[in-house]
């Protein structure tokens, strides 16, 4: 099946043509990121209106790239949430537009359900598997049993790890969004030069919590400042990714031994980062899990990913109706109601 798949939960425009929920035939991403980083972060009012420009001419680039033309199109996978609800709905009207203009069925899908499948787009994994998503608005571990069957094992009890480095790099007056640059920083830092904390790493839980750990950054940069760049940004930005990767690793391996599961998916943007890369193919050595991370293009917000669940769904006949609203707040727990 030949899917158009559109994106626009936040700040990225995108849409992709993939064929058989695993080959990508094309994946245009349209990032809003320079317009935003000029407030600091995402405004949801100029997000709407961007995807509204964008929109089209994304999706004509994706067919154009693909070579193909709309009506090659079999089907349509749309993010429904969660997201901005303005944003959702540019890319939801926008799919089922499409889908009714070419008689095709479209299916809504959920964010972080596009996130866990981006590593099939490279190489599928065998059900089940845990996956932890760390993204600007999640921190979580599920347990994946199928398409349509997570579980929730742990989450953030407050800040999402994303966030953490977000926050993190604007108190150092690092630009919007700044994980990336915290990450190009902290290359060749000391990451024991500043103790920083590791908040719920011994509370017997699968949960996170990152808001201390932002307090922290704030409350050393207040009393020793640092120029970028510089060799104490550089310590300070490596010391912060331990702390991180010290609790995503101590939390995740806890899941993997507690549930028996012998493969890890780790998604989402802040999979991008190089620490916890190695940091997760280390942990996963050790405990002879078999682990998938998505190189990094796949890691951050595209369309491409929603086609592979989106595939699924499609064609098991678990299509939506065009009456599907956006769903800005959305359990992942809830889709097997979905899908009994
Ligand atoms: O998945 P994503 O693109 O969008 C959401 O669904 O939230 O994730 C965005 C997050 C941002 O917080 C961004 O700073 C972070 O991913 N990120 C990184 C890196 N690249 C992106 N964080 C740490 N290191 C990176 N290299
Ligand atoms: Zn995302």
């Amino acid at each position: 099946m030949l899917i158009l798949a559109i994106e626009t939960s936040c700040d990225e425009t995108a849409a992709a043509v993939v064929r058989d929920g695993g080959e990508t035939l094309s994946s245009v991403v349209s990032s809003q990121i320079a317009i935003h980083a000029e407030y600091g972060g995402v405004v949801p009012e100029i997000a709407s209106r961007k995807h509204l420009e964008m929109i089209t001419p994304v999706v004509s680039q994706a067919l154009h790239e693909a070579g193909l033309a709309m009506s090659d199109i079999q089907g349509v996978a749309v993010t429904r949430g969660p997201g901005l609800a303005g944003a959702l709905l540019v890319g939801l009207s926008a799919a089922k537009a499409m889908a009714f203009a070419q008689a095709v069925p479209f299916v809504g899908v959920h964010h972080i359900e596009g996130h866990i499948f981006a590593t099939f787009l490279e190489q599928p994994v065998a059900f089940p598997f845990l996956a932890l998503v760390v993204s600007g608005g999640h921190t979580h571990l599920y347990l994946v049993e199928g398409f349509g069957r997570y579980t929730t094992l742990g989450r953030t009890i407050d800040d999402a790890v994303g966030e953490a480095f977000d926050k993190s790099a604007k108190i150092m007056g690092l630009d919007y969004p700044g994980g990336a640059r915290i990450d190009a920083l902290a290359r060749g830092g000391d990451c024991s030069a500043v103790h920083l904390p590791r908040p719920l790493l011994n509370d017997g839980s699968l949960n996170f919590s990152f808001s201390g750990l932002k307090t922290a950054m704030l409350q050393r940069i207040t009393k020793h400042p640092v120029t970028i760049p510089s060799r104490e940004a550089s310590d300070l930005c490596a010391s912060f990714q331990e702390a991180v990767c010290d609790v995503l690793a101590s939390k995740t391996s806890a899941a993997l031994r507690q549930s028996g599961v012998r493969r890890l998916v780790v998604a989402g943007g802040v999979a991008c980062n190089s620490a916890l890369r190695v940091r997760m193919t280390l942990m996963a050595a050790d405990l002879g899990v078999e682990l998938h991370i998505p190189t990094p293009a796949l890691c951050g917000d595209n369309a491409a990913m929603l086609a592979v669940a989106g595939n699924h769904y499609l064609c098991n006949g678990h299509a939506s109706p065009l009456s599907l609203d956006v769903t800005a707040t959305w359990e992942m727990d809830r889709i097997k109601e979905l899908y009994p």
